[in-house]
């Protein structure tokens, strides 16, 4: 008999920048009121680079350095890394070489995935595969963005939501009955039309058009996205339960993109799910983009324990948006413990 190998997480690893942007520094920027920031999205802080040497990769390479710390992990024993992010550091030149390098990985190879908000749960079910299949041992999936970078901070309508940081988690094969089970994944590229950076690709490469159009900042319809993106979360959700035989009961977590606390809150009432089974943390970093979901995983993985049921849940720019279904293993431990 064939024994199913799942890949796991067996490692975690976060990082946010120190710089705090509050709602009320955002209040001396544009015209808003932090009343409306929390009752309307429930940020109540984000972080934000400031030194402008620090790019997307090298919030990725914090994170998977705190990663291999705290997880004992060789990096030499590193087969791949993927970094999902839509503010790569290069056009050309991917993120995940550059955190390859700055990592000290010497026997692996990196490349990236785009898709924003949905990204991390994208490349996360792309390196299980490869972990499933045997192809790799240790794959790192690392989901990072620096928003500042393609935020217009004199636009009220998106620069309260977004801040920057970066989550990474270690894949590995096992044989328990634990790890990755099953995802289900949808895009509508119609809905470009509501979220997007619309500069600085192929389409429309950097002109100067393209600068004093402001074209190069993130824009979006926000009431279209939110009602999408609750439609789009809690119907992946539902169908990933229907297809592994689940009821939401039987659900210990939800680990939605933290995008809007009451898009968060209304997937999690439509799936009958209490608030602590909710894990939240956009009150202090806002939305990181592709970053929401692994700095969920750490921020709370010590309420995590093996077995539990969990679902990953996105909705972002695309429209590209999913659910995967994961149990939870046991994480690796550091040296120190
Ligand atoms: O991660 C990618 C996916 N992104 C999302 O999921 C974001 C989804 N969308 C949202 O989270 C919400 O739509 C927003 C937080 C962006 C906006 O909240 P909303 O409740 O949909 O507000 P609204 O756009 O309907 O605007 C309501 C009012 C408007 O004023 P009027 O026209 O009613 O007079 C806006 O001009 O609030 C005004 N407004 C603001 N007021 C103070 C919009 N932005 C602000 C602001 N401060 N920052």
């Amino acid at each position: 008999m064939r024994i199913r190998k799942n890949a796991v997480i067996t490692a975690v690893g976060g990082y946010v920048p120190d710089t705090v942007l509050s709602n009320h520094d955002l209040e001396e920027m544009v015209d808003t009121n932090s009343e409306w920031i929390v009752a309307r999205t429930g940020i109540k802080e984000r972080r934000i680079v400031n030194d402008p040497d620090i790019a997307t990769s090298d919030m990725a390479t914090y994170a998977l350095k705190r990663l291999m710390e705290e997880g004992n992990v060789n990096p030499d024993e590193i087969d791949c890394v993927i970094v999902s992010t839509s503010t790569p550091d290069y056009v050309m030149v991917s993120t995940g070489s550059m955190v390859c390098e700055k990592a000290g990985l010497k026997n692996a190879w990196g490349i990236d995935t785009n898709a924003a908000c949905s990204g991390f749960l994208y490349a996360l079910t792309l390196g299980a595969s490869m972990i499933e299949s045997g192809r790799c041992k240790k794959v790192v999936v690392i989901g990072a963005d620096k928003n500042s970078a393609i935020v217009n901070y004199t636009d009220r309508n998106t620069c309260i939501l977004f801040g920057d940081g970066a989550g990474a988690v270690l894949l590995e094969q096992t044989e328990e009955p634990v790890g990755l089970m099953d995802s289900f994944f949808r895009t509508d590229g119609s809905g470009k039309e509501n979220l997007i950076v619309t500069a600085g690709g192929s389409k429309f490469p950097a002109s100067q058009s393209t600068l004093d159009e402001k074209l190069h900042y993130v824009r979006q319809d926000g009431r279209v996205v939110f009602k999408a993106a609750i439609q789009g979360m809690t119907d992946t959700c539902n169908e990933v339960l229907k297809s592994n035989d689940l009821v939401s009961a039987q659900i210990d977590y939800l680990i939605p993109h933290q995008a809007n606390l009451r898009i968060i809150q209304s997937v999690g009432e439509y799936l009958g799910l209490s608030a602590e089974q909710v894990k939240v943390n956009i009150d202090r970093y806002g939305n990181t983009t592709a970053a929401t979901i692994p700095l969920c995983l750490w921020d709370f993985k010590d309420d995590f324990k093996y077995g539990d049921k969990m679902i990953l849940t996105a909705f972002g720019a695309g429209f590209s948006w999913g659910a995967t279904y994961l149990k939870w293993g046991t994480l690796r431990q550091s040296k120190k413990d």
